[in-house]
């Protein structure tokens, strides 16, 4: 029988990936709680209408690349190939009677059926953010702000350009829509089969084409800026003019449109400029029209960014940024005979309670093989009780590093070990300084019911 592989297009996250995903995940938890922003986790799974009339029914994340299956009832359900949809479904359930607007932002887990290869996977993960309940140009501004200072302050802030552009509101785009269709009607002999589809269904993701034939008549094509009345044109100037205050660079681009449906005004995107194909790192935009196409009866402003974690960490890769390794062990103990083991093991636990990372070989049988784990594993220290030491009271303390080592008293090692450690270096974490019995915190998060 054959050991079950994993399913294709996801990974497993371990060693020098979790490390990644920590740091990134603690780089963004810290900007985002600097600009008020508290944590959301909507479910995997959403309902399949949420996310087609959120994401639109003709575009490929909903025609192409949803996991979707019934329940045992047979409901329509899908795994979540993106969360603006849901955070805006939870919105209206949960944050209107908050202070507007309300700040959220998650970290999860996506799918979607893509054709898998480097910076494409069908799991993968997005850290993101949503402005909800208010339509001002700062918030724009400030939404893009902190896409680009998570990248930066990863350290990737060389080596991508923000592109920014605006679709215009829903009637302004409407006019455009018909005017390039029929632009592009006219022209079908030119388009493959994917870009005929467009014309019918997704015709503003014709802008972004990739088919040489299009991109060449694009020239040609109406432009969307002609459309705009007032409003959107001092709307866009507007972030613009906050990007510029906030020394924010960017390159305008009429072609970027995004994938999902859902937007209106400016968008962006945060693209490499190595000239990888998968080459986004970020990209969102305002979304006013979002509430209203699930039903709410007022419209709600709103704004937000994802940002692919996957691609970022496979640039600071090719950067070479590494993560400093905390996950190294201090002290290894490897003991021969019971009483050695008896000896160990509670001197193990107070070890770790003292801040020090302990790992004691149990169930490994000779001393050879017990020092070669230590060294696989690097241990820094390691505290050998032989049958004659346990009844001694001592152990053989070996700098792993310096090859050394030293015969200590038992009772006299852990002292020696924070010693030698260093206090400053001691990992201590007392969750008793964060529990708080019978007593809600100040200031009381007002979402939580
Ligand atoms: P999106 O552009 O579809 O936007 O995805 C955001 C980021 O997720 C992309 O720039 C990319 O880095 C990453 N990503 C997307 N698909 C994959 C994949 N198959 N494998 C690896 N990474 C991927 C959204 O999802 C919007 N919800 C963003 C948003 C939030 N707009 C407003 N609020």
């Amino acid at each position: 029988m054959e050991v079950p592989q994993k399913v294709r297009g996801t990974q497993d996250w371990f060693g020098e990936q979790q490390r990644y995903y920590t740091f990134i995940k603690k780089v963004s938890r810290h900007i985002f709680r600097h600009f008020g922003f508290t944590r959301i986790s909507t479910p995997i799974m959403e309902m399949r209408d949420l996310i087609v009339r959120s994401v639109g029914e003709h575009t490929d994340v909903v025609s192409k690349e949803l996991y979707e299956f019934k329940d045992k009832k047979g409901r329509d359900l899908v795994l979540k190939p993106e969360s603006t949809a849901g955070v805006m479904r939870s919105y209206l359930e949960n944050f209107q009677n908050d202070p507007q607007p309300v700040y959220l932002f998650y970290i999860e887990p996506h799918f979607r059926y893509d054709r898998p290869q480097k910076g494409r996977y069908r799991q993968f993960h997005q850290l993101g953010a949503e402005i909800i309940g208010e339509r001002d140009p700062v918030l724009d501004a400030e939404n893009i702000h902190m896409a680009v200072k998570i990248l930066q302050d990863c350290g990737v802030g060389e080596k991508f350009t923000l592109k920014i552009n605006t679709l215009g509101n829903t009637k302004e785009r409407e006019a455009y829509i018909a005017e390039l269709q029929a632009f592009f009607r006219g022209k079908s002999h030119l388009l493959d089969e994917i870009d005929q589809a467009r014309v019918e269904h997704n015709p503003l993701r014709l802008l972004d084409s990739k088919n040489p034939d299009v991109r060449e008549i694009l020239p040609y094509a109406p432009k969307l800026r002609d459309f705009f009345k007032k409003d959107s044109n001092e709307y866009y100037e507007s972030v613009k003019s906050y990007l510029d205050l906030l020394g924010i660079k960017y390159e305008e681009d009429p072609t970027l449109v995004r994938g999902l449906d859902y937007y209106c005004d400016v968008v962006f995107e945060c693209v490499d400029n190595s000239g990888r194909t998968q080459d986004a790192y970020c990209g969102g935009g305002r979304y006013d029209g979002l509430a209203t196409s699930l039903g709410s009866k007022n419209p709600v402003p709103a704004v937000g960014f994802a940002l692919g974690v996957e691609r970022l960490i496979d640039s600071m890769v090719e950067s070479g940024l590494y993560i400093i390794n905390k996950d190294t062990i201090d002290l290894y103990f490897i003991q021969v005979g019971e009483e050695a083991k008896r000896i160990a093991l509670p001197i193990s636990v107070q070890a770790r309670e003292m801040g020090l990372n302990v790992l004691a070989s149990f169930g490994s049988p000779s001393m050879k093989t017990q020092l070669k784990k230590a060294n696989q594993l690097k241990a820094k220290y390691v505290a050998i009780i032989g049958i004659m030491e346990a009844r001694r009271g001592v152990c053989q303390l070996k700098n792993m590093e310096k090859g050394v080592q030293q015969e200590i008293k038992i009772s006299e090692l852990l002292d020696h070990m924070v010693e030698i450690v260093g206090e400053k270096n001691l990992d201590f974490y007392d969750p008793k300084k964060e529990l708080l019995q019978g007593k809600k915190p100040e200031p009381i998060d007002p979402s939580a019911k």
